[in-house]
């Protein structure tokens, strides 16, 4: 079998998704017994203890299908957002619903156009549709560029996505940029709004999720209980958006896509205010923590709204081994000129800063 044409042209450029390093495969180079996993802008946090249980009681029932339509959840955001059920998808992880879009609207001649860097998957929808990604630099200070994004529409632009709080910069779109940049966007694009961790930013100027969201504009607004209500692992996300963007989804989607546990364990999340304020709040004093430490070893970084920090450090891959070999995982992007650093408990903060002490130290 000759393999090198079989298999469609899009899919040459196209790099496999690769993860974040796990504790288990760095436990030959750490020196340390404690691995810090702060690599992935994950929770540090179990999920919430209703989800825990809800979760735990579903198990006798898995020789069942999953509900298909994901009902009973999207009736729980329905009722948490006050978006009626037909405007509300629930996908496999926020993943499978923004390659779901990039499938359903984009041909290779139709545009996308997001700013870099962010989320590979971006880059991912568009080169499996075959598509032009247009990627624009963020603003000098970590942020989607909604001025730049605007200039660069063209007829041909089907999609142009908006990531606030940004990964991996983990700046943010303010509320007055985003009605302007919403006032200004041509109504043949669909705007993709992906606020995977909006529920950790502190600052009040960010932009509110669904202050331009009407049902019938074309918007879509994105959203993943995988951040700060620590459930990465069972994988489910969601969206609003108007009905006709969720049917042509729907033509795509698996039959089955999100499995009961995340479903009871997604719903079970819903309305606990007081346990998502602790995470929050407990986040955003590790946050400040970290960046007080690279404020001492004058090392610059983005100022984050996220559950991570990007920092500017001189040798990045040469520091992620260093960090890797005290126990400290975090993500170094080729090239990107420094390091994703995850926000993790308070024993996380205490290892990465002193693992930073003894890297970029007066000392070191
Ligand atoms: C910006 C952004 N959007 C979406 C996702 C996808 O989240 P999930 O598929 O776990 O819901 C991530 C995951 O890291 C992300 O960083």
């Amino acid at each position: 079998m000759d393999w090198t044409s079989f298999f469609r042209s899009e899919l040459t450029p196209i790099r496999p998704y690769e993860p974040g390093l796990r504790e288990e495969q760095i436990c030959g180079i750490a020196q340390t017994p404690s691995i810090h996993k702060l690599s992935s802008n994950e929770s540090p946090y179990p999920p919430f203890p209703t989800a825990l249980e809800a979760m735990q009681q579903c198990l006798p029932e898995l020789n069942r299908y999953s509900d298909g339509s994901s009902y009973a959840l999207r009736q729980g955001l329905s009722a948490e957002y006050g978006v009626p059920l037909e405007q509300i998808m629930v996908g496999n992880g926020t993943n499978e619903l923004l390659m779901l879009l990039a499938q359903a609207c984009l041909t290779p001649k139709s545009r996308v156009a997001y700013c870099w860097p962010s989320f590979i998957v971006y880059r991912m929808g568009a080169q499996v549709a075959g598509a032009v990604y247009d990627e624009l630099p963020l603003t000098a200070d970590g942020r989607f560029d909604t001025d730049a994004l605007l200039r660069a529409i063209t007829p041909d632009t089907k999609l142009v996505i908006l990531c606030s709080p940004n990964n991996p910069s983990g700046g943010i779109v303010m509320q007055e940029e985003y009605e302007r940049f919403m006032a200004a966007v041509p109504d043949h694009v669909l705007v993709v709004l992906d606020l995977a961790y909006t529920e950790f930013v502190t600052e009040s100027e960010h932009l509110a999720a669904l202050s331009c969201y009407d049902g019938v504009r074309p918007l879509v607004v994105f959203h993943t209980f995988s951040k700060i209500y620590g459930l990465a692992g069972v994988r489910v996300g969601y969206g609003f958006a108007p009905v006709p963007v969720i049917e042509a989804m729907d033509k795509l989607r698996e039959p089955f896509n999100v499995n009961t546990v995340a479903q009871v364990g997604a719903l079970a999340s819903l309305g606990q205010n007081e346990e998502l304020e602790r995470r929050r709040a407990e986040n955003a004093l590790e946050r400040t923590r970290l960046c007080e430490a690279f404020d001492r070893l004058g090392l610059a970084y983005f100022a984050s709204q996220a559950n991570f920090v990007w920092v500017f450090v001189p040798e990045p891959e040469q520091s992620f081994e260093q960090l890797l070999k005290r126990g400290v995982i975090v993500r170094a992007f080729p090239g990107g000129g420094g390091l994703r650093v995850g926000v993790g408990r308070r024993e996380d903060t205490l290892a990465t800063i002193e693992a930073f002490d003894q890297l970029f130290g007066s000392e070191a």
